[in-house]
Parts: structure tokens; C-alpha cells; sequence
């Protein structure tokens, strides 16, 4: 009986550990050893910031056939046994599908806009970029296809009065909070509160510091543990040509509801973008996409980085630290999952980190990604320029909870 026993066990735990070692099938195994000592590692003329890497014997389409790369083990538990990606809409040339992904509980959507200045998108100084929006319910019937473009609808938000530029958003005391870029002269910089149903009537919560217009706003994060408003201000409205020389340094701001204050917590950055805020609130991480001069190019030797910062009590950002240098391109939308880890949208896809900033895996595919969005637990939706996505997994976003009402 014993032995039986015995025998049952070693039986149970070679299934149990079977399993555990097979790799889900859109799932790529990328051994960082594989690649530590190249044969030939190519002159920075053929290999650089802009140069998408695959280690030898991985082609480009086993690569996005297989976009779950796993670098380290500790990926396996942030996409499960079973990660799908599924391209859910494709727009020919014009970049629809650019930032501000911000989903919406009560109604289930995803919220996200069109990349302003872009030449393709016709927007910038001559018209405003459009705010569109999906249902993940909708998106959830193809998750077993590839490609199903075409199936989801996918439709514009008259936000009123419009939210000029929009590039970043997030969930604001049950509604919706974006950045807007400005436009000229004449239209200020702004963060904008947007009624997420019919009549999406629209608020503009800030719009300037003590009188003087901010450069380009672009991201926003509300810290979970002080409800304050913090975000970036840089200057990819002037780098796109719609937007005046800057008159104000590159910093990150932050906005307290409660007293209506602005103060600054940060600067020192070339191009400061994406920003986010570890689960319980204790960190900020901000991009600097520095190396990125949009229209006017790219330099090789500024940042491509994320930044980490204590957020004191106090709402104050100390310890600035470098929490990684990332490639190909520059870390642009970054956002946490509930156990910290950290993921940015680049030029080959998105990818991930510990809060150690190794980077443990990455969904690839093989474009460029600015912004994506958690909704909630399992569920990911990534912009890609021209092509949306919608990924199952199994990482719960950190965001959200503490930004929502009850319901
Ligand atoms: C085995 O599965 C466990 C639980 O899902 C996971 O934590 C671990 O990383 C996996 N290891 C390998 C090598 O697959
Ligand atoms: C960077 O590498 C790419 C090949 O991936 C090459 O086409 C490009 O010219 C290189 N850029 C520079 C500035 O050398
Ligand atoms: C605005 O439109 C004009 C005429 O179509 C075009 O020449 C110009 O490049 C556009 N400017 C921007 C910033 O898109
Ligand atoms: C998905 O399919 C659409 C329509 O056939 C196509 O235009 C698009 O390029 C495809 N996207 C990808 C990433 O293959
Ligand atoms: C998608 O949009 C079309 C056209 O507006 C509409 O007829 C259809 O009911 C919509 N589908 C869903 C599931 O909302
Ligand atoms: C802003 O105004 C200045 C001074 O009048 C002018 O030179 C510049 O072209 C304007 N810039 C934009 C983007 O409208
Ligand atoms: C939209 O209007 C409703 C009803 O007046 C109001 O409660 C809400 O705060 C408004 N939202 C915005 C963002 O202006
Ligand atoms: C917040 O989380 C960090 C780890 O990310 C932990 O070190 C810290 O003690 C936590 N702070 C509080 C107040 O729970
Ligand atoms: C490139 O960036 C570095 C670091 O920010 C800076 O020192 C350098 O002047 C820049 N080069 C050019 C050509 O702008």
C-alpha cells in the first residue's frame, strides 16, 4: 500500500513537472547565455539603437509567430499557459493606435488615441488627433485567431470640447484623464478630464504653471497612496513641428486635486515621457525617450532609459536611480503588474522587468509599441502605430482599483 502510494506520487510529480517544463505554444525560449559571446558582433553601422536583435538561428518570423519570448523563468508566471496575441485592427498607413490606453471598467472598453503630429495622422498644428475606443468583450471572441482585423468595431470619441493632442491617459476619480499636447501658439498644453459615456463632455483640470504654458504634456499617472496627479511635460509637440520653441525646462509635474497646487518633482531629463507608479505607490518610474528627436533624428548617446524614483510621504520623488537601459529604440509607455514588475512599449514590441530591472521576457512584435494597457486581470491591449492588438496573459495590472468609485 505504501509503495503503491510511493509509486502514485513519483507518477503524480513526473506529470506535475512535465508539464510545468512544456512551453506554451506562442511562447519562444530566449537563453540569454545563447547570446552572451557572438561570433561577429556587428559595427554599430549595422547594429544600433534603431536595429531590432534576434539572437542567431531566430528569424524574424519564428520571432512574431512565436511572440511570447521568454528570457527568464520568472516570465512564465506573468503569461501563463496559455498567451495569445491577436491583431484586432490595422489602419494601412495612418497611426490610429498610438498611446493613452485607458480601459473603463463599467463599460468594459479600451480607450486609446491616434499618434498626434505623426505625418501620416495629418494632425499636430492643421487638426486634432481622434480619441477612439474598443470593447474588450468584442476583442475576447478572436483571441484564438492571429489576425482578425476588421471584426472589432472600432469607434471615435467626440470628447466635448475636444481634448487637443492627446497623448497620455489614465483613470481619474471615475472618469478618464488625458494629456493634450496643445496645438500652435495659441492652444495651451493641457490635462483634460473626459466623461467616459455619451456625452463624453470634457473639463480641462490644468492648464498652465503660475501663467506660462507647459511645452507638450505627455503622460500622466495618478500615485495610488496620495491620489495626486503627477505628470511629464516634454517636447515632442515642437520635435513634430506644432508647437512653439519650449519655454519651460523638461520636467515632471505634480497636481494635487485637493488645494488645486502644481509643484515640480522632478527634472534633469533629456525627454522625459512615459510614467507610472509601482503597486502600492512607493516608486515612480519615468521614461526619457532623449534619444529621440522624432523629425529632427536620433542620438545614439542619450537616454533610451527609465528612471525610478522614491515617492516620499510627503509626495516628494528622492533617490533618482537608472532602472534600465533599454533597446531597440526607447522606452516609451511604461505601467506595473500587481507583483511590480515593470513593462514599456518599444521599438520591437513590449517588455518586461523584475524590479531589479532584468528583463524577463517580452511580447514581440517586431514594431514599434509606444503605450499598451492592462484591463485589469489577463488582458492587455497594445498599440502598435497601425495595428492594435489585443493579448491574453496571466499578470493583473497594477493600475486602477484606486482610481475607480465603487461599483
Ligand atoms: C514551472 O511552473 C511554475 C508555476 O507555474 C513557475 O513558477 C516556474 O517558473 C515554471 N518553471 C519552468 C522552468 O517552466
Ligand atoms: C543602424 O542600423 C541600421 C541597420 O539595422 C542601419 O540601416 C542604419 O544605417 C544604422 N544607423 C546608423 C546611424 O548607423
Ligand atoms: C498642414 O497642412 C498643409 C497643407 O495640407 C501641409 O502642407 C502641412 O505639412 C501640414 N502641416 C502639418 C504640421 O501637418
Ligand atoms: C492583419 O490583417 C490585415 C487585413 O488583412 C492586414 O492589413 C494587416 O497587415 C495584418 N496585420 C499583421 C500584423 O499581420
Ligand atoms: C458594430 O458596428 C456596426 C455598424 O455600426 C453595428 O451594426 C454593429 O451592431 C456593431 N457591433 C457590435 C457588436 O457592437
Ligand atoms: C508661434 O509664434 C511665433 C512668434 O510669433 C512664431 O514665430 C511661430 O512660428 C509660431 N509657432 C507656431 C508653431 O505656431
Ligand atoms: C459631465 O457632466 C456630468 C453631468 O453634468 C458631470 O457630473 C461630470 O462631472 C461631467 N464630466 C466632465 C469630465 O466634465
Ligand atoms: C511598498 O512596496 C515595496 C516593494 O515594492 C515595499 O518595499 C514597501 O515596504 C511597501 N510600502 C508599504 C508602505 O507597504
Ligand atoms: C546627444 O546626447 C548627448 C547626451 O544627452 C549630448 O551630450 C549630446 O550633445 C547629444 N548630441 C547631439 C548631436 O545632439
Amino acid at each position: 500500500m505504501m509503495l503503491l502510494a510511493l509509486l502514485w506520487l513519483t507518477l503524480l510529480a513526473f506529470v506535475v513537472s512535465a508539464q510545468n517544463a512544456s512551453v506554451p505554444n506562442q511562447a519562444l525560449v530566449i537563453d540569454p547565455k545563447s547570446f552572451s559571446a557572438l561570433k561577429t558582433v556587428p559595427p554599430p553601422s549595422k547594429s544600433n539603437l534603431t536595429t531590432i536583435f534576434l539572437p542567431p538561428g531566430i528569424s524574424e518570423d519564428e520571432a512574431t509567430s512565436k511572440p511570447f519570448h521568454v528570457y527568464d523563468d520568472a516570465f512564465y508566471d506573468i503569461i501563463g499557459d496559455n498567451p495569445t496575441l491577436t491583431v484586432i485592427a490595422s489602419q494601412g498607413i495612418n497611426p490610429l493606435y498610438h498611446e493613452a490606453v485607458v480601459w473603463y471598467p463599467p463599460t468594459d472598453e479600451m480607450f486609446f488615441v491616434q499618434n498626434a503630429g505623426a505625418t501620416a495622422s495629418g494632425t499636430g498644428l492643421n487638426k486634432s488627433n481622434i480619441i477612439q475606443k474598443i470593447s474588450l468583450s468584442q476583442a475576447a471572441q478572436y483571441s484564438t485567431q492571429r489576425n482578425a482585423s476588421g471584426h472589432v468595431n472600432v469607434t471615435t470619441v467626440n470628447a466635448n470640447p475636444t481634448v487637443v493632442n492627446a497623448n497620455g491617459g489614465t483613470n481619474y476619480r471615475g472618469q478618464l484623464l488625458f494629456t493634450g499636447e496643445g496645438q500652435g501658439n495659441n492652444t495651451a498644453p493641457s490635462l483634460y478630464v473626459v466623461n467616459p459615456q455619451p456625452p463624453y463632455n470634457t473639463t480641462v483640470l490644468v492648464n498652465n504653471y503660475f501663467g506660462r504654458q507647459f511645452n507638450s504634456l505627455n503622460d500622466v499617472s495618478i500615485n495610488p497612496r496620495n491620489g495626486d496627479v503627477y505628470f511629464t511635460d516634454t517636447l515632442y509637440g515642437y520635435l513634430q513641428d506644432f508647437r512653439p520653441p519650449p519655454a519651460l525646462p523638461n520636467q515632471v509635474y505634480r497636481f494635487t486635486p485637493t488645494t488645486g497646487a502644481v509643484t515640480v518633482v522632478a527634472d534633469g531629463f533629456d525627454l522625459p515621457n512615459g510614467i507610472t507608479f509601482s503597486p502600492n505607490g512607493s516608486y515612480a518610474y519615468v521614461t526619457d525617450t532623449g534619444a529621440q528627436y522624432s523629425f529632427y533624428g536620433y542620438n545614439m548617446t542619450a537616454p533610451a532609459s527609465i528612471y525610478r524614483f522614491t515617492v516620499e510621504e510627503d509626495g516628494t520623488f528622492s533617490n533618482r536611480k537608472l532602472f534600465t537601459y533599454a533597446t531597440p529604440g526607447v522606452p516609451d509607455g511604461i505601467h506595473c503588474d500587481t507583483n511590480g514588475n515593470v513593462y514599456a512599449g518599444l521599438n520591437d514590441g513590449v517588455q518586461v522587468w523584475n524590479p531589479s530591472g532584468t528583463l524577463l521576457g517580452k511580447i514581440f512584435l517586431g514594431t514599434t509599441s509606444a503605450n499598451f494597457n492592462f484591463a485589469g486581470k489577463g488582458r492587455m491591449v497594445i498599440c502598435a502605430e497601425t495595428q492594435l492588438y489585443y493579448a491574453t496573459l496571466a499578470a493583473e495590472g497594477a493600475v486602477v482599483a484606486s482610481q475607480m468609485p465603487p461599483m
